[in-house]
């Protein structure tokens, strides 16, 4: 019963719990005092504070990495300590970069020491090791940017008064981007640490140079937007220390306490970030020889830069509305002007519908088509849904035909697609598999595919095979980063390229299972790396080719290496800087490493299941004997058993692992689906939201119910009814608005965060009308904010439904569609009911003409069936009248005598108020009234309300203009506070 399997989930599926969970544990004098607590005796502690104390303390963090040419093996060790009598359970928690992988995991409790194995992952078992805590996903503790992590998680108990050790290792190879390596850190052990030390030391063959220690990057939270990245400031985190000669740098920090709690009052140091690069020669790249192994880097610069035949495909559906677009539009405005003037380019913008900036060409690059590019993209204006594999084709067929013509001339240039979603395929082609093989038949080898996720609904797995599969890659934005600075990053990255069709070849018989050889592409700033076999260590020398294709020319470079003296410089290299023990195989670490990637990209790729079973078997095998943590494998922990008593029993080791004190929690959950292999760790979602997204969609027929029907309603032309449910009255009025105005109905952002809009379409009024024109409600928008943004958007054809992933309920079909956060139930033809967190309801009716007269219009109703769950702070055309309380008067001349509420009946049924007449008290406002009765629930019931004039003037808060709100998905509260008139 003492096996556990670890749990890997993303790092901010914790985060935030993790964070109460210690806040025990931060106060600076809780630490003091456990400082002292180590030597001195456990009465002395005070009280009170003693109390405090809860959780076991982390006496001692030391995470040290050592890079050799660019291979970072990391070591942590962790100690923590149990003060108490009691058992008490310790949680050892660290975020690893998604890069790398977890190469040994051992736990020393009590004095006895706890390994890890690395196995296989079953088949038959993988599903339940995707559980994960359950945590609801804190959106607001994203990471950001490069340093993409994941959380490594280990809960165990520690026998009282006694200490545990948690020691991990990974591996992984720094990838040169925009002409540096970057290692991340991450610092946050979420308490205060006595002995913190982080040290980070660089070996390389070459000279090092531009070495950088960044500020410390926290996690950004939408709070708090600028982040620490600024690299303006170069400030090093303090007690940073850089020790370093041309070869070899060693940089330590280790913040006391005292400069800890002026980083972090809550121990979320951040990301401590070393940046650097090399010296490089000309020519074929640096070659190191290790025991039997080889790596080779190859970074070439002072190329002339190949032009490049961009076509950009930009998702406009309605999600990316406000800050995803703004940030993307800025994006592009700033990569318009990076583009060279040998580049051609063209624009697709897609939603429901698939627009092309300049139909039939790519254009090239002028002043003029710039200028006209950037209109087109001011322009945009997003709505409607993804249609992922119209606009493929269509950016695809862009490039085709721009490549025939071009085929004459002579000329090299890179030819690639960015594509950028933030959304799931809800138009069109929806079924992946379809998407992925239409894209390689329409890209036929030709040009490559760039994609960019954005956010949280986004399909990575189809993402992630499309660049697979189309020699590109993948690029993720977390919800919440900031968009446009990753994606100006993520072009600056692949905007130069310097060479195409590149090919690196070794002597045939001196080398065997070299890694990948063949590169599309090479980008300025970037490196390509080879490692492999030596099969024949007899022969000394080995010869090496890269051939490549320049703009204009082909590239060959060619050289003779030999082994034994490269072998001499690299052990040279290894012993002077005394990098231990990690560092004796690292080209063969390396090599595997890269080994286990290539299988992985393989396995993506494979097209038959026997070529992804032999990928499979490969990579597995390699994880297995580098004792990797991979995709492919799981790790299996002993864990101690602590008796009642305080001490540890023997551990026991049984075959089948059995989940411990997880088991409770896994078997709440279900198995998720097949979640993609190549992201596993990567998993966006904790499994129980992934699994109620599933449920929701089986869709079901509703039930046939009888609504129960409230009065306070938008209906008609837009007649409104508010019931006052405090003052037993019911007041009506009409607002005449203009066409194509968005007006705010129920704003309540803040608290519950629903937000309700409605769109106006004008109609001609019918003969004999007074009026000039009538209004009605063409859409309206439900916005959800919590607890996780969701739109609901209805219009007389159809309801949107943008949760955790988007629906499009035609309303011609009844239909209920319900996950944990909103409701959603469709009578065809007839209403919509969209329920809330169970305290909201929201009844829309549709009015749908068959055969309309020229003054009709196919319009919808809003009718508040269930208020509970929004706030006194409600606000909106129809929210603020909610918690409010009125009441009738008579006006007499000058004389205002209010009557009972009581009395309402009696004055209704008297009809003609007589001399005087009526008046509501609304807050400090007097606002006639006269009787009068309205159909609402298409006629089907009438109400008897007060009527007030004049487009409820002084009946409602502010003016019309107030509830004009700039777009369906503007979220502002009321920005006037509450006693204005
Ligand atoms: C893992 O680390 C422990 C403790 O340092 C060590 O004893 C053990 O040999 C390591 N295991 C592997 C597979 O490297
Ligand atoms: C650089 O420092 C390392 C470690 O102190 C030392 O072994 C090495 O000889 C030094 N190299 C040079 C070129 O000074
Ligand atoms: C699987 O790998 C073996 C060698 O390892 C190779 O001979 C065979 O052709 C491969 N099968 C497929 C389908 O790729």
């Amino acid at each position: 019963m003492l096996l556990l399997v670890l749990i890997i989930a993303l790092g901010c599926n914790n985060a935030a719990s993790a964070q109460n969970e210690y806040e025990d544990d931060v106060d600076l004098e809780d630490d003091l005092i456990s400082e002292l607590d180590l030597n001195v005796a456990p009465h002395r502690v005070p009280r009170q504070v003693r109390n405090k104390i809860t959780k076991p303390h982390i006496h001692e963090l030391s995470i040290t990495t050592t890079i050799i040419s660019r291979y970072a093996f990391t070591a942590v060790s962790c100690t923590m300590l149990n003060k108490h009598s009691a058992a008490s359970q310790a949680v050892f928690m660290f975020h690893i970069p998604a890069a790398a992988y977890i190469s040994n995991f051992t736990m020393i409790v009590g004095g006895r020491v706890f390994p890890s194995q690395i196995k296989a992952k079953e088949q038959k078992l993988k599903k339940d090791r995707k559980g994960n805590n359950g945590t609801p996903k804190d959106k607001d503790s994203a990471e950001n940017s490069e340093g993409e992590m994941e959380l490594f998680r280990m809960s165990v108990k520690i026998p009282g008064r006694n200490r545990a050790i948690f020691l991990l290792t990974y591996e992984e190879l720094l990838q040169r981007r925009l002409g540096y390596y970057q290692h991340v850190t991450s610092v946050r052990p979420m308490q205060m640490v006595s002995k913190l030390s982080v040290t980070v030391t660089i070996v390389e063959h070459s000279r090092i140079k531009h070495l950088k220690v960044l500020p410390l990057r926290k996690i950004k939270t939408s709070g708090s937007r600028n982040n620490s990245r600024a690299d303006g400031i170069d400030n090093m985190p303090p007690s940073t220390v850089i020790r370093q000669n041309e070869t070899f740098c060693k940089i330590t920090f280790t913040p006391n306490i005292f400069q800890q709690v002026r980083i972090s009052n809550n121990g979320m140091l951040g990301d401590f970030i070393v940046r650097y690069d090399v010296e490089r020669e000309l020519g074929i790249g640096d070659i190191q020889v290790l025991d039997g192994h080889f790596v080779h880097y190859f970074a070439p610069k002072d190329l002339p830069v190949v032009p490049k035949n961009v076509v950009f495909v930009i998702d406009t559906s309605a999600s990316m509305l406000g800050t995803k677009m703004k940030q993307t539009k800025e994006a592009l405005f700033t990569i318009l002007g990076d583009l060279r003037p040998n580049d051609h380019f063209n624009f697709v913008s897609f939603s429901n519908r698939v627009r092309v900036w300049q139909p039939g060409k790519l254009v090239p690059v002028t002043p003029y088509n710039v200028r006209d590019a950037k209109k087109f993209i001011y322009m945009i204006s997003p709505n409607g849904g993804t249609d992922i594999n119209s606009a493929l084709q269509a950016g695809s067929l862009l490039l085709r035909d721009y490549l025939l013509q071009k085929e004459e001339m002579n000329h090299n240039s890179v030819s690639l697609i960015i594509f950028l979603t933030d959304g799931r395929p809800t138009v069109g082609v929806v079924q992946t598999p379809v998407i992925l093989g239409n894209a390689k038949s329409a890209v036929q080898e030709k040009f490559c595919i760039f994609t960019i996720g954005m956010g949280n609904d986004v399909d990575y797995k189809l993402l992630d095979r499309m660049a697979l599969e189309n020699c590109g890659t993948m690029r993720r934005i977390p919800e919440d980063a900031d968009a446009s600075t990753m994606l100006k990053g993520f072009y600056a990255e692949i905007g130069t390229p310097l060479l195409s069709d590149i090919r690196v070849e070794y002597s045939e018989d001196s080398v065997e299972y070299v890694t990948q050889n063949l590169f599309p592409n090479y980008f300025n700033g970037s490196e390509i790396v080879v490692a492999g076999k030596l099969t024949n260590r007899s022969s000394d020398s080995l010869h090496v080719q890269v051939t490549a294709t320049n703009s204009d020319r082909s590239l060959v470079i060619e050289k003779d290496i030999s082994l034994t003296e490269q072998e001499r410089e690299t052990k040279r290299r290894v012993e002077e800087a005394e990098a231990g023990p990690n560092a004796d195989g690292y080209v063969e670490r390396l090599w595997g490493f890269l080994s286990v990637k290539d299988g992985l990209n393989g396995r993506v790729r494979s097209q038959t299941s026997s070529e992804r079973e032999n990928f499979t078997q490969r990579a597995t095998e390699l994880s297995l004997s580098y004792n990797f943590l991979t995709p492919l494998t799981q790790m299996e922990v002993e864990t101690p058993q602590v008796l009642t008593n305080g001490t540890i029993a023997g551990a026991e080791t049984t075959e089948t692992p059995a989940h411990s004190n997880l088991a409770n929690r896994l078997t709440e959950e279900e198995p998720t689906g097949d979640t993609p292999q190549s992201l596993h760790r990567n998993k966006e979602q904790p499994a129980t939201e992934a699994r109620a997204g599933k449920t929701t969609h089986g869709l079901k027929r509703p039930g046939k119910k009888s609504v129960t029907l409230s009065k306070t309603s938008a209906d008609g032309d837009p007649h409104f009814v508010v019931d006052f449910p405090l003052s037993k009255l019911t007041v009506c009025f009409n607002i005449n608005g203009e066409p194509g105005d968005v007006l705010r109905l129920v704003t309540d952002h803040k608290h519950s965060g629903v937000t309700v809009n409605g769109k106006l379409i004008g109609a001609p009024a019918p003969p004999g009308s007074h009026k000039q024109q009538r209004t009605y409600f063409s859409s309206i928008l439900i916005v959800v904010d919590k607890p996780r943004r969701s739109y609901i958007e209805v219009t007389p054809r159809k309801v949107i439904v943008d949760s955790l992933d988007r629906l499009i309920l035609p309303c011609s079909s009844s239909v209920s569609v319900d996950n944990k956060y909103v409701a959603v139930a469709v009578v065809a033809n007839a209403n919509i009911t969209i329920t809330i967190q169970g305290t909201i309801q929201f009844i829309i009716l549709m009015h749908i003409y068959k055969n309309p007269a020229p003054y009709q219009r196919d319009h919808l109703g809003f009718y508040i069936a269930d208020s509970k769950g929004l706030s006194k702070d409600t606000h909106g055309l129809l929210g603020q009248f909610i918690y409010e309380e009125v009441t009738l008067t008579q006006r007499l001349g000058n004389i205002t005598a209010a009557t009972e509420n009581g009395t309402q009946e009696q004055t209704m049924t008297q009809g003609n108020p007589g001399p005087g007449h009526m008046a509501l008290q609304v807050k400090e406002r007097i606002v006639d009234v006269v009787k009068k009765s309205r159909n609402i629930y298409s006629g089907t019931h009438t109400v008897h309300c007060w009527f007030a004039k004049n487009n409820a003037a002084k009946l409602i808060d502010g003016q019309y203009k107030d509830y004009v709100v700039s777009h369906m998905f503007d979220t502002e509260d009321w920005p006037h506070g509450t006693n204005v008139h």
